[in-house]
């Protein structure tokens, strides 16, 4: 595990702190790095229609962007309290393939254990904006 990757780890963990999961109680942070070391990081807000609450992995990448940071981005760091580190959703999964790319994905429990994806193939088969402008 490389110190950038132990960094990125203890973003996530500091800001799933943050979390506003009233409903749930199901805490998680995100954590997102550029190339060039840049990290924005998120957490999940719950709503009390459910329905609107959103995951730390589209905030952080959402934020990314309305921060206008931009570039290369190479990995996401995922922290939640379960025994097998939480992966993440559907909806993160194509957000982030559309917004950051084929990252790492790296994914941490409180007890330190770890494991380590590539989006792509968590993601096979995309849909997403080359779609749009082929034909
Ligand atoms: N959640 C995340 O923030 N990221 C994930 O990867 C999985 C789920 C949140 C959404 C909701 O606030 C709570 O965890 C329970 O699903």
């Amino acid at each position: 595990m490389t110190d950038s990757r132990r960094r990125l780890i203890q973003a996530a963990r500091e800001v799933r702190l943050n979390a506003h999961a009233p409903f749930s109680r199901f805490l998680v942070g995100a954590a997102l790095e550029t190339a060039d070391g840049r990290v924005v990081t998120g957490c999940n807000v719950e709503s009390a229609t459910y329905g609107l609450t959103i995951c730390a992995e589209r905030v952080a990448a959402f934020k990314a962007i309305s921060e206008a940071v931009r570039g290369r981005f190479v990995r996401v760091a995922v922290v939640a309290d379960t025994q097998d580190p939480t992966p993440p959703c559907g909806a993160c999964r194509q957000v982030l393939w559309e917004l950051c790319g084929d990252v790492e994905i790296l994914l941490a429990n409180l007890e330190d254990e770890k494991a380590v994806h590539r989006l792509r193939d968590l993601l096979p088969y995309p849909f997403d904006a080359r779609l749009l402008t082929e034909k």
